[in-house]
Protein backbone atom coordinates (compact mmCIF):
# COMPACT_ATOMS: atom_id res chain seq x y z
CA UNK A 1 0.00 0.00 0.00
CA UNK A 2 2.46 2.34 1.49
CA UNK A 3 4.59 1.49 -1.96
CA UNK A 4 1.40 1.90 -4.27
CA UNK A 5 1.24 5.33 -2.50
CA UNK A 6 5.09 6.35 -3.12
CA UNK A 7 4.74 5.30 -6.58
CA UNK A 8 1.35 7.11 -7.30
CA UNK A 9 2.65 10.29 -5.75
CA UNK A 10 6.21 10.14 -7.44
CA UNK A 11 4.53 9.47 -10.84
CA UNK A 12 2.05 12.34 -9.69
CA UNK A 13 5.74 14.65 -8.98
CA UNK A 14 6.95 13.72 -12.58
CA UNK A 15 3.48 14.73 -14.23
CA UNK A 16 3.62 18.03 -12.10
CA UNK A 17 7.63 19.17 -12.58
CA UNK A 18 6.64 18.02 -16.27
CA UNK A 19 3.43 19.95 -16.87
CA UNK A 20 5.43 22.78 -14.82
CA UNK A 21 8.36 23.23 -16.82
CA UNK A 22 7.48 24.86 -19.67
CA UNK A 23 5.89 28.10 -17.23
CA UNK A 24 9.35 30.22 -16.52
CA UNK A 25 9.41 30.07 -12.66
CA UNK A 26 10.42 33.62 -11.71
CA UNK A 27 13.26 33.67 -9.61
CA UNK A 28 13.49 36.24 -6.95
CA UNK A 29 16.30 38.28 -6.84
CA UNK A 30 18.92 38.49 -4.30
CA UNK A 31 18.24 41.44 -1.57
CA UNK A 32 20.08 44.60 -0.92
CA UNK A 33 23.31 43.40 0.65
CA UNK A 34 23.74 44.43 4.27
CA UNK A 35 27.23 45.67 3.74
CA UNK A 36 25.63 47.80 1.25
CA UNK A 37 22.89 49.64 3.67
CA UNK A 38 25.50 49.80 6.35
CA UNK A 39 27.81 52.19 4.25
CA UNK A 40 24.79 53.93 2.43
CA UNK A 41 26.05 57.53 2.48
CA UNK A 42 24.50 60.20 5.04
CA UNK A 43 24.26 63.06 3.02
CA UNK A 44 23.35 66.58 4.64
CA UNK A 45 21.02 69.10 2.98
CA UNK A 46 21.45 72.69 3.30
CA UNK A 47 19.50 74.07 6.19
CA UNK A 48 17.54 76.49 4.32
CA UNK A 49 16.76 74.30 1.14
CA UNK A 50 13.79 75.25 -0.29
CA UNK A 51 13.29 72.66 -2.81
CA UNK A 52 13.38 69.46 -0.93
CA UNK A 53 13.67 65.71 -2.16
CA UNK A 54 10.39 64.08 -3.70
CA UNK A 55 9.03 60.92 -4.43
CA UNK A 56 9.06 60.66 -8.17
CA UNK A 57 5.62 58.25 -7.77
CA UNK A 58 4.38 61.91 -6.92
CA UNK A 59 6.02 63.85 -9.22
CA UNK A 60 4.64 61.65 -12.42
CA UNK A 61 0.87 62.79 -11.22
CA UNK A 62 2.22 66.59 -11.77
CA UNK A 63 3.39 65.90 -15.25
CA UNK A 64 2.18 65.29 -18.83
CA UNK A 65 4.19 63.48 -21.32
CA UNK A 66 5.45 66.43 -24.32
CA UNK A 67 7.06 66.21 -27.64
CA UNK A 68 7.78 69.40 -29.14
CA UNK A 69 5.92 70.80 -26.55
CA UNK A 70 3.15 68.68 -27.76
CA UNK A 71 1.41 66.25 -25.26
CA UNK A 72 1.63 62.22 -26.47
CA UNK A 73 -0.50 61.17 -23.93
CA UNK A 74 -3.04 62.67 -20.98
CA UNK A 75 -0.95 61.21 -18.33
CA UNK A 76 2.03 58.33 -17.66
CA UNK A 77 2.64 56.27 -14.04
CA UNK A 78 5.51 54.61 -13.38
CA UNK A 79 4.25 51.21 -15.04
CA UNK A 80 3.66 52.56 -18.32
CA UNK A 81 6.53 55.50 -18.62
CA UNK A 82 8.64 53.02 -20.32
CA UNK A 83 6.77 53.01 -23.34
CA UNK A 84 7.55 56.81 -24.17
CA UNK A 85 10.24 57.01 -26.55
CA UNK A 86 13.53 59.55 -25.48
CA UNK A 87 12.17 62.68 -26.95
CA UNK A 88 9.77 63.06 -24.32
CA UNK A 89 9.82 65.39 -21.57
CA UNK A 90 7.40 64.99 -18.48
CA UNK A 91 6.29 69.00 -18.43
CA UNK A 92 4.79 70.71 -15.63
CA UNK A 93 1.08 70.66 -16.14
CA UNK A 94 1.64 74.27 -13.93
CA UNK A 95 3.08 76.93 -14.21
CA UNK A 96 6.21 76.48 -12.46
CA UNK A 97 7.29 80.53 -12.20
CA UNK A 98 3.84 79.90 -9.58
CA UNK A 99 5.63 77.52 -7.76
CA UNK A 100 2.82 74.97 -7.06
CA UNK A 101 3.00 73.09 -3.76
CA UNK A 102 4.02 69.89 -5.45
CA UNK A 103 7.52 71.80 -5.74
CA UNK A 104 8.05 73.58 -3.02
CA UNK A 105 6.26 70.88 -0.61
CA UNK A 106 8.51 70.02 2.40
CA UNK A 107 7.12 66.78 2.99
CA UNK A 108 10.54 65.14 1.69
CA UNK A 109 12.76 66.88 4.14
CA UNK A 110 14.55 64.20 6.60
CA UNK A 111 12.83 64.39 10.28
CA UNK A 112 15.80 64.31 12.98
CA UNK A 113 16.08 60.55 12.29
CA UNK A 114 17.16 61.04 8.86
CA UNK A 115 14.18 59.78 7.19
CA UNK A 116 12.51 61.29 4.23
CA UNK A 117 9.18 60.63 2.62
CA UNK A 118 10.94 60.05 -0.79
CA UNK A 119 12.39 57.49 -0.94
CA UNK A 120 15.92 57.17 -2.66
CA UNK A 121 16.38 55.17 -5.60
CA UNK A 122 19.25 52.96 -5.24
CA UNK A 123 20.67 50.75 -8.08
CA UNK A 124 23.31 47.80 -7.64
CA UNK A 125 25.60 46.47 -10.31
CA UNK A 126 28.22 43.67 -10.01
CA UNK A 127 31.10 44.28 -12.17
CA UNK A 128 34.44 41.65 -12.93
CA UNK A 129 36.98 41.81 -10.07
CA UNK A 130 34.29 41.46 -7.21
CA UNK A 131 33.02 45.09 -7.57
CA UNK A 132 29.93 45.42 -6.65
CA UNK A 133 28.78 49.52 -7.50
CA UNK A 134 26.07 50.96 -5.30
CA UNK A 135 24.48 53.78 -6.82
CA UNK A 136 22.17 55.76 -4.52
CA UNK A 137 20.33 58.20 -6.81
CA UNK A 138 18.53 61.42 -5.48
CA UNK A 139 15.29 62.71 -6.98
CA UNK A 140 14.05 66.61 -6.36
CA UNK A 141 11.01 67.34 -8.43
CA UNK A 142 13.09 70.76 -9.12
CA UNK A 143 16.28 72.11 -9.42
CA UNK A 144 17.14 75.92 -8.61
CA UNK A 145 20.27 76.81 -10.47
CA UNK A 146 22.55 79.79 -9.44
CA UNK A 147 23.00 83.83 -8.99
CA UNK A 148 25.49 84.72 -11.91
CA UNK A 149 26.21 88.88 -10.59
CA UNK A 150 22.24 88.41 -9.08
CA UNK A 151 20.58 87.23 -12.19
CA UNK A 152 19.39 83.54 -11.76
CA UNK A 153 19.94 81.28 -14.31
CA UNK A 154 20.08 77.24 -14.33
CA UNK A 155 16.19 76.35 -13.18
CA UNK A 156 15.02 72.94 -14.40
CA UNK A 157 11.93 70.72 -12.97
CA UNK A 158 13.05 67.38 -12.27
CA UNK A 159 16.31 66.36 -10.87
CA UNK A 160 18.26 63.54 -10.87
CA UNK A 161 21.47 63.31 -8.34
CA UNK A 162 23.60 60.55 -7.27
CA UNK A 163 26.53 59.14 -5.11
CA UNK A 164 28.04 55.75 -5.48
CA UNK A 165 30.31 53.37 -3.11
CA UNK A 166 32.11 50.98 -5.22
CA UNK A 167 32.94 47.82 -3.32
CA UNK A 168 35.37 45.29 -4.09
CA UNK A 169 34.51 41.92 -2.60
CA UNK A 170 32.46 43.13 -0.03
CA UNK A 171 34.53 46.10 1.48
CA UNK A 172 33.89 49.72 0.50
CA UNK A 173 36.76 51.54 -1.98
CA UNK A 174 35.46 54.41 -3.30
CA UNK A 175 33.36 57.31 -3.13
CA UNK A 176 31.44 59.15 -5.98
CA UNK A 177 29.40 62.27 -5.90
CA UNK A 178 27.60 63.95 -9.08
CA UNK A 179 28.21 67.78 -9.38
CA UNK A 180 26.75 69.41 -12.36
CA UNK A 181 28.07 68.41 -15.43
CA UNK A 182 30.51 66.65 -13.32
CA UNK A 183 31.40 65.03 -9.98
CA UNK A 184 34.42 64.12 -7.51
CA UNK A 185 35.63 60.56 -6.89
CA UNK A 186 37.16 59.29 -3.37
CA UNK A 187 39.03 56.20 -1.90
CA UNK A 188 36.43 55.50 0.86
CA UNK A 189 38.86 55.75 3.24
CA UNK A 190 39.43 60.17 2.88
CA UNK A 191 35.77 60.39 2.82
CA UNK A 192 34.35 62.00 5.97
CA UNK A 193 32.45 59.75 8.04
CA UNK A 194 29.55 59.88 10.36
CA UNK A 195 28.40 56.94 12.53
CA UNK A 196 31.36 55.50 9.79
CA UNK A 197 29.26 56.02 6.96
CA UNK A 198 30.24 58.06 4.26
CA UNK A 199 29.30 61.86 4.62
CA UNK A 200 27.77 64.23 1.88
CA UNK A 201 27.03 68.25 1.42
CA UNK A 202 23.90 68.69 -0.79
CA UNK A 203 24.28 72.12 -2.61
CA UNK A 204 21.14 74.10 -1.78
CA UNK A 205 19.24 74.83 -5.11
CA UNK A 206 21.26 72.92 -7.38
CA UNK A 207 21.48 69.30 -5.11
CA UNK A 208 24.63 68.96 -6.30
CA UNK A 209 26.85 66.52 -4.17
CA UNK A 210 30.09 67.41 -2.10
CA UNK A 211 32.46 65.63 0.46
CA UNK A 212 32.90 68.71 2.49
CA UNK A 213 30.77 71.32 3.90
CA UNK A 214 31.01 75.33 2.84
CA UNK A 215 31.28 76.87 -0.48
CA UNK A 216 31.73 75.13 -3.50
CA UNK A 217 32.13 76.98 -6.85
CA UNK A 218 31.93 75.48 -10.83
CA UNK A 219 32.03 76.13 -14.33
CA UNK A 220 32.50 80.02 -14.30
CA UNK A 221 35.98 81.56 -13.39
CA UNK A 222 36.57 84.13 -10.30
CA UNK A 223 33.68 82.12 -8.06
CA UNK A 224 31.07 83.44 -10.16
CA UNK A 225 28.71 80.46 -10.03
CA UNK A 226 28.92 78.79 -5.95
CA UNK A 227 27.03 76.53 -4.29
CA UNK A 228 26.43 76.47 -0.51
CA UNK A 229 25.88 73.81 1.60
CA UNK A 230 25.83 73.04 5.36
CA UNK A 231 25.34 70.44 7.47
CA UNK A 232 21.68 70.78 7.64
CA UNK A 233 19.06 67.66 7.85
CA UNK A 234 20.59 64.56 7.77
CA UNK A 235 18.89 62.22 4.89
CA UNK A 236 19.53 58.40 5.12
CA UNK A 237 18.90 56.56 2.32
CA UNK A 238 18.73 53.55 4.11
CA UNK A 239 15.47 53.89 6.02
CA UNK A 240 13.48 54.54 2.98
CA UNK A 241 14.42 53.66 -0.47
CA UNK A 242 13.07 51.34 -3.91
CA UNK A 243 16.39 49.16 -4.73
CA UNK A 244 16.99 47.46 -7.98
CA UNK A 245 19.58 45.28 -9.99
CA UNK A 246 21.31 46.52 -13.20
CA UNK A 247 22.26 43.57 -15.46
CA UNK A 248 24.60 45.81 -17.77
CA UNK A 249 25.06 43.14 -20.71
CA UNK A 250 21.44 43.29 -21.19
CA UNK A 251 20.86 46.79 -20.12
CA UNK A 252 17.88 45.58 -17.70
CA UNK A 253 16.37 46.51 -14.14
CA UNK A 254 14.90 43.72 -11.67
CA UNK A 255 13.88 44.55 -8.44
CA UNK A 256 16.01 43.51 -5.13
CA UNK A 257 13.18 44.82 -2.82
CA UNK A 258 12.54 48.02 -0.94
CA UNK A 259 12.67 49.74 2.30
CA UNK A 260 10.86 51.90 4.79
CA UNK A 261 7.86 53.15 3.22
CA UNK A 262 9.04 51.76 -0.77
CA UNK A 263 8.87 48.29 0.54
CA UNK A 264 4.69 48.48 -0.44
CA UNK A 265 4.65 51.10 -3.41
CA UNK A 266 7.74 48.78 -5.08
CA UNK A 267 5.94 45.72 -5.63
CA UNK A 268 3.47 48.02 -7.98
CA UNK A 269 5.41 49.91 -9.58
CA UNK A 270 7.80 47.49 -11.09
CA UNK A 271 11.48 48.33 -12.33
CA UNK A 272 10.26 48.92 -16.00
CA UNK A 273 10.29 52.74 -14.89
CA UNK A 274 14.25 53.10 -14.89
CA UNK A 275 14.51 51.68 -18.45
CA UNK A 276 12.77 55.13 -19.36
CA UNK A 277 15.00 57.43 -21.53
CA UNK A 278 13.45 60.78 -22.06
CA UNK A 279 13.65 63.96 -19.52
CA UNK A 280 12.14 64.09 -15.93
CA UNK A 281 11.17 68.07 -16.60
CA UNK A 282 10.39 70.52 -18.83
CA UNK A 283 11.76 71.04 -22.52
CA UNK A 284 14.25 74.13 -22.22
CA UNK A 285 11.57 76.96 -22.97
CA UNK A 286 11.79 79.63 -25.62
CA UNK A 287 12.80 82.78 -25.29
CA UNK A 288 10.02 84.68 -23.22
CA UNK A 289 7.85 81.82 -22.30
CA UNK A 290 7.68 81.69 -18.62
CA UNK A 291 9.86 84.63 -18.41
CA UNK A 292 12.76 82.58 -20.30
CA UNK A 293 16.02 84.74 -20.87
CA UNK A 294 19.39 83.57 -21.94
CA UNK A 295 22.59 85.15 -21.96
CA UNK A 296 26.29 84.95 -23.56
CA UNK A 297 28.72 84.04 -20.60
CA UNK A 298 32.14 83.60 -22.19
CA UNK A 299 31.35 80.57 -24.31
CA UNK A 300 28.32 79.47 -22.64
CA UNK A 301 24.88 80.14 -23.27
CA UNK A 302 23.23 80.38 -20.21
CA UNK A 303 19.48 80.23 -19.53
CA UNK A 304 16.89 81.05 -16.70
CA UNK A 305 15.48 77.70 -17.60
CA UNK A 306 16.79 74.77 -18.94
CA UNK A 307 15.56 71.45 -20.00
CA UNK A 308 15.11 68.04 -17.40
CA UNK A 309 17.38 65.63 -16.91
CA UNK A 310 17.26 62.06 -18.07
CA UNK A 311 17.09 59.42 -15.61
CA UNK A 312 19.75 56.84 -13.70
CA UNK A 313 20.10 54.59 -16.95
CA UNK A 314 21.84 57.42 -18.74
CA UNK A 315 24.03 57.95 -15.97
CA UNK A 316 26.73 55.31 -16.96
CA UNK A 317 25.97 52.75 -14.95
CA UNK A 318 28.19 50.14 -16.41
CA UNK A 319 31.26 52.15 -15.75
CA UNK A 320 34.77 50.91 -15.12
CA UNK A 321 36.39 54.53 -13.50
CA UNK A 322 34.46 55.14 -10.47
CA UNK A 323 33.65 58.51 -12.27
CA UNK A 324 30.46 58.97 -14.55
CA UNK A 325 32.60 60.91 -17.42
CA UNK A 326 35.53 57.83 -17.20
CA UNK A 327 38.05 59.87 -19.06
CA UNK A 328 40.69 61.77 -16.66
CA UNK A 329 39.22 60.06 -13.42
CA UNK A 330 41.19 60.82 -10.50
CA UNK A 331 40.13 59.54 -7.32
CA UNK A 332 41.72 62.09 -4.64
CA UNK A 333 43.01 60.21 -1.16
CA UNK A 334 42.38 63.11 0.78
CA UNK A 335 39.29 65.83 0.78
C1 LIG B 1 -0.64 55.41 -18.37
O1 LIG B 1 -1.75 54.93 -17.62
C2 LIG B 1 -2.72 55.93 -17.34
C3 LIG B 1 -3.72 55.34 -16.36
O2 LIG B 1 -4.15 54.09 -16.78
C4 LIG B 1 -3.32 56.40 -18.62
O3 LIG B 1 -4.31 57.40 -18.39
C5 LIG B 1 -2.22 57.01 -19.50
O4 LIG B 1 -2.71 57.39 -20.76
C6 LIG B 1 -1.09 55.98 -19.69
N1 LIG B 1 0.00 56.68 -20.34
C7 LIG B 1 0.77 56.09 -21.25
C8 LIG B 1 1.91 56.90 -21.78
O5 LIG B 1 0.58 54.95 -21.65
C1 LIG C 1 29.00 47.78 -19.56
O1 LIG C 1 28.54 47.70 -20.89
C2 LIG C 1 29.16 48.65 -21.75
C3 LIG C 1 28.44 48.59 -23.08
O2 LIG C 1 28.37 47.29 -23.53
C4 LIG C 1 30.64 48.33 -21.84
O3 LIG C 1 31.28 49.29 -22.67
C5 LIG C 1 31.24 48.40 -20.45
O4 LIG C 1 32.59 48.03 -20.47
C6 LIG C 1 30.49 47.47 -19.50
N1 LIG C 1 30.99 47.67 -18.15
C7 LIG C 1 31.61 46.72 -17.45
C8 LIG C 1 32.05 47.10 -16.08
O5 LIG C 1 31.83 45.60 -17.87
Amino acid sequence: MVGFALQALSALLLTLSVAASPVRVKKRADPVPSFVLANAPLAHLYSKEQWWPSDISVHVQHVVPEVNFASVAPSVTLQNISSLGSDVFLTSKDDVTDQPDWITSVVGKPDADGLSSAPVTIVLVNKPGGILDAFFFYFYSYDHGGKVLGIEFGDHVGDWEHTMVRFTNGAPTAFYLSAHSGGSAYTFAATEKTNGRPTAYIGVGTHANYASSGQHCHDLPGDLLCDQTDAGPIWDPALNYRAFWFDNSTQTFTVAGGGGAAANEIRSEGASWLSFQGKWGDEQYDFLEHGQYCLELGSLEECRFSSGPTGPIAKNLGRTAVCQKEDGCTIATSL
